[in-house]
């Protein structure tokens, strides 16, 4: 079924098929249409939101031979590539020798940006640009920065440089003086959820909409993340994923189990309660996480129950009982931290509400 991670298998071959960032889509477009591209890029932002991707959509633009045979509509160029010429698929089976990737995670030093610079020399074997990225370029030794440094200021004009990092605020001010910068941005819970949706309905999975929220949200930010938990599922459940699923891979209390604490909290069952915790405890959950989510949860109900018209079952002291609740469980979370016994809080605020 799935014999490839889904994060590589999903990831965008046009720029079309980006989610989000479109400032940057756009900003690119205009510069191949006017073939005026830079030489050298920084793309910052958070991690999973599309440097990478959009680096080597960068660089498959530049050398698609499609584009560049492509008539010139009113002095502009297309900026679509075309995933079908000798450059792209080279690019897109990773074997263009005019595509020079450098982790500066893994290789800081300046033997690195020598080679670099050795390479950039060189023309491109097809006659095109010849495009470096160097992902976390934060990471560079202040060496290998100088030496960079002198490549920014004196390129060859064949040469296009795209520096990826999370982390901006590392990278040297005399480099980002040389670099035009793009922050890419989080990507929304909703256009995260629709990605996920298509996904699904291609892998043909059998999980509904309100689960694939819960994973986009619980993702923050991050359309990797997403694929990623999205991964773990299917390898752990197979097509068919349950809501209880999903909240168990992502250490998630499914609300039912909210819903009898909460019960069981009302009826003064103190002892049922405190074990129902320790079941959460003992399965892995996150006792700070839990308290959040409990507290949520609660806060939801006041503020539904307030909103209605009193029922006939339910008493006036009700939106007392929430509130004490609430005010127990954040000052239990306040003390999670401290606590020698990770649980001992919750079980505290249980033992004052029910007693
Ligand atoms: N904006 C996006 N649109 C569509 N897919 C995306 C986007 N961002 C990330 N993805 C998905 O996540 C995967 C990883 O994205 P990418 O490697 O470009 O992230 P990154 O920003 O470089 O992250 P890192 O900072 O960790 O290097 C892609 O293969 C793709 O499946
Ligand atoms: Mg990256
Ligand atoms: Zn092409």
């Amino acid at each position: 079924m799935i014999n490839q991670v889904l994060y590589r298998k999903y990831r965008p071959r046009t720029f079309e098929e980006v989610e989000g960032q479109e400032h940057v889509v756009r900003t690119l477009r205009g510069a191949l249409a006017s073939g005026r591209v830079g030489h050298a890029y920084l793309f910052c932002g958070p991690r999973g939101t599309g440097k990478t991707t959009m680096a080597r959509l960068l660089a498959k633009a530049l050398n698609c031979s499609t584009r560049q045979g492509a008539a010139t509509i009113g002095n502009k160029k297309p900026t679509e590539l075309c995933n079908t010429c000798h450059s792209c698929t080279e690019i897109n089976e990773g074997r263009s020798l005019d595509l020079i990737e450098i982790d500066a995670a893994s290789n800081r030093g300046i033997d690195e940006i020598r080679n670099l610079k050795d390479s950039a020399q060189v023309a491109a074997t097809g006659g095109g640009y010849k495009i470096f990225i160097v992902d976390e370029c934060h990471m560079l030794t202040r060496e290998a920065n100088n030496a960079l440094l002198k490549l920014l200021e004196e390129p060859p004009s064949h040469v296009i440089f795209v520096l990826a990092t999370t982390e901006p605020h590392k990278v040297p001010d005399t480099v980002l003086s040389r670099v035009q910068r793009f922050d890419f941005k989080k990507i929304s819970g909703e256009t995260i959820a629709k990605k996920l949706h298509e996904i699904a309905k291609q892998e043909k999975l059998q999980i509904d909409d309100d689960a694939l929220a819960t994973i986009a949200s619980s993702a923050s930010g991050s359309l990797r993340d997403a694929e990623s938990s999205l991964n773990k599922l299917i390898s752990y459940s197979g097509v068919k994923i349950t809501d209880e699923q999903v909240a168990e891979a992502l250490g998630i209390v499914p609300h039912h189990i909210h819903q009898k604490l909460l019960e069981l909290i009302k009826q003064k069952k103190g002892q049922e309660a405190i074990a129902q915790v320790a079941n959460l405890y003992e399965s892995g959950v996150d006792m700070d996480n839990f308290v959040k989510q409990f507290v949520k949860y609660i806060r939801a109900e006041l503020i539904s129950f307030i909103s209605q018209p009193i029922a006939a079952s339910s008493t006036q002291s009700e939106p007392e009982f929430f509130i004490k609740v609430i005010n127990l469980f954040v000052k239990a979370g306040g003390e999670l931290k401290f606590s020698p016994v990770p649980q001992l809080p919750v079980e505290l605020a249980i033992l004052e509400l029910t007693k």
